[in-house]
């Protein structure tokens, strides 16, 4: 129907009604109440979408009335109660907004049942509104639904639901933060025995009360997801929609949840019965399904601590607890008898533990697939796994250790408790502190050795090397990226090798990093894999503020992990034409490529089409920032300059020859040398050529990856690439750190380029004129036309005619080099008008230097 509102008396209607309501009660579907209106019982208020609806409710099989919020649905869902404590025996309660300006509600004797209870107003002209998302807000009524000048939220004094929108801070100085009290009953709102909330030590988690202790709780959260919720260990994360945003100012951080399906009714209750259940509205059914339920009632070994300290939880077959490997009952006629509540203790103490001991030190057993411990305490510094383990070795009070991505190092000092089988838990290790002669491993694999050496002799010994040889050389892959099955042999033996005295441990094991797994040496960190929702969590979900840069193979951002560590990340752009094994074999190897003058790899993240490096972070970015700018190049004397071209020529050198894997950079250039907080630069990006265009060793390519000014010739033109092209774009390099200048930069000059106005200087013997002003004065004349010297050496046009980085390493490291005469450099002069051909549809793209371009070259 059409309704005309410019009908004198339609408006007339309408605003009589309105009258009439204002003054008296509050009309069905107003979701605000102001100053002077009421809410009596049977009046609601309705939030604009109808989703939820305020008022006076009766629990079942209760007469008793309260104002609480519900679901609008067919089965009404209360998540909201205001005076759980205080019920109104009669059907003649009301809500008013006080003349103090607070939310309040009588009963019919006009006796005060609830507030609000906001102690100081700017200004007494309140209003409060029920908001789309379950939320009542109460401000001033000038600002009522502004997000600032909010009085008071009934999100901010919940009762024994969580809803999605809602914030529930961490912040370790609050410490236990409990939010959420449950009913007393399923008719009884007033609070009951059990309350959930925010444990924030070591990785926060949720944690269920019974009074005070605990019941259930979710295990550490690793950013993504609680890792002892065995449901939430598949990377159904984005599903699942819990988040932890960054610290505030005040070190505040908030848990918020976001349905994956917006228009999904969620809500999370803490039931009277203790259980946490997270439910969801079926329209279709019309009704509330548990989508989960904790501590699961199936799962006995979801209640806190049931298999008592230092014992594992396992409910596969049927329950039953466990010591760990090195413990034994501690009262074991109760524990045969099903009373596990005394849990195990060490059957040898610890080596670390005696006042005579000299004997072997400590080792660490590991286990697998295991909800870890409660009660940790993180322990920031350690930056991988075996760090983590040598601190925790070196500290008698560690009891156990585990190394988690998204959360870091995190050490157990107390008596480990609450350890569970959990089917799937990924990757993650723990390991618990054991005597040595706990562990097996070592001392076995020896005698073993020694048997086969008496017995068969040294020809076996041959084989058993050569077998162990083929063994070693087995690769091995990443770990799956979504979740792993969980293994059958939860035990690894982990002895950390040590020759040192327990006392000298923590100075002697820096040197030893050797770990033995099962008696086999391995290079223990494999590349680490990331999350990908931890990732966009440590990266502001990719935000804009977070971008360092773009890159020829995807953007990279800054990030920073839970831990403090800071990282960049980069999102790779283009889909590699590798398949994904080829592409983590691919990553591995280039992991392995470790060199001071090389950023280092610390990990990828694979999934789906999503594929991510992670590095380390440079405080000082890349040299073009520094070079390039009038003022902070001022940062870059001659000394500098010299030990980052120095630096280059190493890496490079690596790169090509002292690797096993001989890599072509194919993307040298200033934005690609990142420095490191002392000015060591560091080549970044090397090896991406390799992944995006597979294995290739061949000097021919289809795909032409570089950038304009940095590319040879022959590479630019024909696609034929080799070392020498990375020598060329190393000598256009060399050029720019010397003149502080973009190579691009001379394109509108009467030099065409870098390389033509340089070759013309040094050709009239002007060279020093090249030399960037800021430096000229300071740097040794010598040094400097050496410099210029194998600059133009390594641009010539004939990859034939340039030297190796090798050579070039000789020639700046020697004092007087005999250095060969460069030809003229004709290519740079002719190119620049190929590259104006090229680029002519904007000057913006020209003028940067940071372009990459990628295009096709026939055959
Ligand atoms: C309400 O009472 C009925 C009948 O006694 C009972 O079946 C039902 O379980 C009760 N409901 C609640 C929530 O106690
Ligand atoms: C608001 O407060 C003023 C005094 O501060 C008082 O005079 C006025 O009556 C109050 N308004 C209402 C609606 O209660
Ligand atoms: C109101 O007061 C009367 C008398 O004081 C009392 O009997 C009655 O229970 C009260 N009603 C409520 C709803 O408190
Ligand atoms: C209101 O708050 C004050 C302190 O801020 C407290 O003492 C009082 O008990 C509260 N009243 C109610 C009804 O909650
Ligand atoms: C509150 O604000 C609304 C609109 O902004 C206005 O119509 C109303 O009169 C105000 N109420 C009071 C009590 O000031
Ligand atoms: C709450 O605790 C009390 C004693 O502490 C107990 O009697 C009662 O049964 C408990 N209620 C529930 C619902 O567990
Ligand atoms: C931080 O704490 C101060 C003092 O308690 C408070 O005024 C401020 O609003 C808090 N900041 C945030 C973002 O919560
Ligand atoms: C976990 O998921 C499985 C199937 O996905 C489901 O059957 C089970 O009930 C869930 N467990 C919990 C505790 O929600
Ligand atoms: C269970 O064992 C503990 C520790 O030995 C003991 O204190 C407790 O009384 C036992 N409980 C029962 C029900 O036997
Ligand atoms: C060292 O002390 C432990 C008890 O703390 C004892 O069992 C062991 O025999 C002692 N060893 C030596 C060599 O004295
Ligand atoms: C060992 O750890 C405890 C607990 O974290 C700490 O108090 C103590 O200072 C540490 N000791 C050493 C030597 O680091």
């Amino acid at each position: 129907m059409e309704t005309n509102i410019n009908n004198p008396v339609f408006v007339l209607l309408v605003s009589s009604i309105f009258l009439l309501c204002s003054l008296v009660r509050i009309c069905d579907g107003v979701d605000i109440i102001r100053q002077g209106q009421t809410v009596r019982d049977g009046d609601t208020l309705i939030s604009e979408a109808e989703i939820f609806e305020l008022g006076f409710f009766s629990p079942e099989n209760s007469t008793l009335r309260f104002l609480g919020i519900w679901y609008k649905v067919d089965v009404k869902a209360v998540v909201w109660v205001a005076n759980r404590n205080n019920p109104i025996s009669g059907n003649d309660g009301a809500l008013r907004i006080g003349v103090d300006g607070n939310l309040v509600v009588f009963d019919g004797n006009n006796s005060l049942v609830w507030s609000s209870n906001v102690s100081r107003f700017s200004s007494n002209n309140t209003a409060a509104i029920l908001q789309n998302s379950g939320n009542f807000v109460l401000s001033s009524n000038e600002s009522i639904g502004d997000t600032h000048g909010v009085h008071w939220q009934s999100f901010s004094h919940p009762t024994d639901t969580f809803l999605p929108g809602m914030r529930v801070p961490v912040n370790s100085a609050i410490g236990e933060y409990r939010a959420f009290t449950a009913w007393k009953s399923a008719n009884d709102p007033s609070p009951g025995n059990y309350t959930v909330g925010v444990d924030p030590h070591g990785g926060p988690q949720i944690i269920i009360w019974d009074h005070i202790k605990r019941r259930w709780r979710s295990g550490q959260w690793n950013s993504v997801i609680f890792t002892g919720v065995s449901n939430m260990s598949n990377i159904a994360s984005f599903l699942y929609g819990f988040k932890l945003s960054q610290p505030d100012e005040n070190r505040t951080q908030y848990f918020t949840y976001n349905p994956s399906n917006p228009s999904d009714l969620l809500r999370f209750r803490v039931g009277w019965d203790g259980r946490e259940h997270q439910l969801r509205w079926n329209e279709d059914e019309k009704k509330w399904e548990d989508l989960q339920l904790h501590p699961d009632p199936t799962n006995r070994c979801e209640l806190y601590n049931l298999c008592g300290k230092y014992a594992t939880c396992d409910n596969s077959n049927s329950l039953s607890c466990n010591c760990l490997k090195g413990f034994r009952p501690k009262f074991p006629d109760q524990w045969s008898r099903g009373n596990w509540s005394g849990g195990c203790e060490r059957k040898i103490e610890l080596q670390c533990q005696r006042t005579n001991g000299t004997g072997e030190p400590d080792g660490f057993k590991g286990l697998k697939c295991i909800k870890l411990p409660d009660l940790s305490n993180l322990f920031l510094s350690a930056s991988n796994l075996d760090a983590c383990g040598r601190s925790c070795l070196g500290n008698c009070s560690c009891n156990a250790y585990a190394f988690v991505s998204g959360i870091g190092c995190m050490m157990w000092t107390e008596d480990l408790v609450d350890i569970s089988h959990l089917d799937q838990s990924g990757s993650l290790e723990f390991f618990y502190r054991l005597h040595h002669s706990e562990l097996d491993g070592r001392r076995k694999i020896s005698k073993l050795v020694i048997i086969i050496i008496s017995l068969v002799g040294a020809c076996s010994l041959m084989v058993a090397l050569w077998l162990l040889w083929i063994y070693k050389k087995k690769p091995k892959g990443l770990p799956a990226v979504s979740s792993m099955p969980c293994c059958k042999d939860n035990d690894i033996a982990v002895l950390v090798q040590s020759k040192s005295k327990s006392k000298e441990l923590s100075a002697d094991l820096s040197v030893s990093s050797g770990i033995l797994i099962d008696g086999n040496q391995v290079n223990r960190p494999e590349l680490p894999i990331f999350n990908l929702g931890s990732l966009a969590a440590a990266t502001n979900n990719f935000s804009e503020g977070n971008r360092l840069g773009q890159g020829g193979f995807g953007a990279v951002y800054k990030g920073e992990l839970p831990g403090g560590q800071e990282i960049a990340v980069k999102r790779l752009s283009a889909k590699s034409c590798q398949g994904l094994e080829e592409f983590k074999n691919e990553i591995i190897l280039i992991a392995k490529l470790q060199h001071r003058n090389l950023v280092r790899l610390l990990g990828c993240s694979i999934q789906g089409d999503e594929k991510m490096l992670i590095y380390e972070y440079m405080p000082n970015k890349s040299l073009d920032y520094f070079l390039f700018n009038e003022a902070r190049k001022e940062k870059l004397d001659w000394r500098t300059r010299l030990s980052i071209i120095e630096g280059i020529a190493r890496g490079l050198l690596y790169l090509h020859r002292d690797s096993r894997l001989r890599i072509i950079h194919r993307d040298l250039k200033a934005s690609n040398i990142l420095l490191d907080g002392e000015m060591n630069p560091k080549i970044s990006d090397f090896g991406m050529a390799r992944i995006f265009g597979g294995n290739q060793h061949e000097a021919n390519t289809v795909r032409v990856v570089g950038t304009y000014g940095y590319m040879s010739p022959e590479y630019a033109m024909e696609g034929l690439f080799s070392v020498k092209s990375d020598v060329y774009s190393f000598g256009v390099l060399l050029l720019e750190i010397i003149c502080g200048r973009r190579n691009t930069s001379f394109r509108s000059m009467e030099h065409t380029s870098l390389i033509t106005y340089a070759w013309d200087l040094w050709n009239e013997d002007k060279a020093m004129d090249l030399v960037d002003p800021s430096i000229r004065d300071s740097c040794s004349p010598n040094e400097m036309l050496k410099c210029i010297h194998i600059g133009m050496l390594c641009v010539q046009d004939s990859a034939m005619h340039r030297p190796t980085m090798a050579a070039v390493m000789l020639l700046l490291e020697s004092e007087t080099p005999t250095l060969p005469m460069p030809r003229q450099p004709s290519y740079a002069s002719m190119r620049s008008s190929i590259d104006a051909d090229f680029i002519s549809d904007g000057h913006e793209i020209v003028s940067s230097n940071n372009l990459t371009v990628t295009m096709v070259v026939g055959r």
